[in-house]
């Protein structure tokens, strides 16, 4: 990161800081026996099913606050919610490849500040899950469950390869980051673009591998490009050159973020849905944004000095927008960051311009690496 561009935003970085912290101070301890996922009327709400793949979010976010203040009080509500995502361990036929979601950035991050030996139990198995869903023959990680989804890989799924890295590390035994190296390896040949946008979904032939066909996902269309997933990328590929030092994933990570940025910059850094949405109405997704501010931070540690600066002033840029026009930081309301949205509203509005936990989660991560914490749980 660029030490010059984080001073002169210094005084901005600490006042948010602040009020983040000071407003999840209280919901830390309002919405201790939840997992939130959005809210209403500002009231922190639930997903009924326990397997939901953002249900790992919320400890997470309390084990990153941890991680900067030691406060007692966010140990205690990630701890209780790892205790209640055990359920999900019950039906193991309703998880699917965001394992790593659920449990690396919960049990992962738990275990990598305690050594806690549960939450080592609940990440291997969580990592053993994942593997399991590698198709040999294709090359690539099953996205989801359900007939006719066999052969389908999603570009988010480079998230949750955190999980295989560090199973690898920990058990001293490559089986699970060759599997990950093998999809991301995957996702760099079929769902980044020659231009640098992402195909959200790609169905491959599941003897071979081959592509079969795209799907536009939960973006505008199968050409247009959904800003989530251009976000996974970024940040999904850093990841990747974090844990290999293999100079394709860092190639990539730039690709997209440049592409990223590109776009961005049009919309004076709030992020839309798709960047090749319709220009009317303008649809925005503030979680992508800062998703894609947290790539862009972990790009700027490998680059040269002048685009190390051109990263992370362009992660700020969003994060400037988002605190500006997104955030809402009164103490009473449990949702920091709003104007998220699940996926490109074709015809209905359900999931659109909510509060979403993973927006609160890549908020604070991003804050607190402009801020030097040194906690990387991915
Ligand atoms: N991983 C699903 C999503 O980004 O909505």
């Amino acid at each position: 990161m660029d030490k010059n561009c984080i001073k002169d935003n210094m005084d901005w970085i600490n006042g948010v800081w602040e009020k983040t912290e000071q407003k999840l101070r209280q919901v830390a301890k309002r919405s201790r026996n939840k997992i939130p996922y959005s809210s209403v009327d500002g009231v922190h709400t639930e997903k009924e099913n326990i397997e939901w793949w953002t249900n790992g979010f919320w400890g997470g976010l309390m084990w990153l606050l941890y991680s900067e203040t030691e406060n007692e009080e966010y140990k205690k509500t990630a701890l209780r919610s790892e205790e209640l995502l055990d359920k999900a361990f019950d039906n193991f036929c309703l998880l699917d490849h965001d394992v790593g979601f659920l449990w690396h950035i919960l049990s992962g991050a738990h275990y990598k500040l305690f050594n806690d030996e549960k939450a080592f139990n609940r990440n291997l198995i969580a990592a053993a899950s994942l593997a399991s869903r590698y198709n040999v023959d294709g090359g690539y990680i099953s996205a989801w469950n359900g007939k006719g989804k066999e052969g389908w890989s999603i570009i988010d799924c480079l998230m949750n390869l955190s999980l295989l890295y560090w199973a690898s590390e920990v058990t001293g035994n490559d089986r699970f980051s060759r599997i990950a190296i093998h999809h991301a390896d995957m996702a760099a040949r079929d769902h980044v673009r020659k231009d640098g946008s992402i195909n959200h979904i790609v169905e491959h032939d599941v003897n071979t591998g081959e592509v079969v066909r795209v799907y536009g996902g939960q973006g505008f269309s199968e050409t247009s490009c959904w800003t989530r997933g251009q976000a996974w990328a970024i940040y999904g590929f850093i990841i990747s050159y974090y844990h290999t030092k293999k100079q394709e994933y860092l190639d990539m990570a730039i690709r997209s973020a440049n592409y990223f940025i590109a776009n961005c910059r049009m919309y004076d850094y709030k992020t839309p849905v798709d960047f090749r949405q319709p220009q009317e109405p303008c649809y925005y997704d503030s979680t992508a944004g800062v998703c894609a501010a947290c790539g862009m931070l972990e790009i700027s540690k490998y680059v040269t000095e002048a685009e190390s600066k051109m990263y992370t002033a362009e992660a700020i840029n969003i994060l400037k927008a988002t605190d500006k026009y997104f955030c809402d930081y009164n103490e009473v309301t449990d949702s920091l960051v709003l104007y998220g949205t699940e996926k490109y509203p074709h015809n209905d509005s359900a999931g659109l311009h909510i509060p979403i936990i993973y927006g609160d989660f890549f908020f604070v991560e991003a804050l607190l690496k402009l801020k030097g914490n040194k906690f990387f749980v991915w």
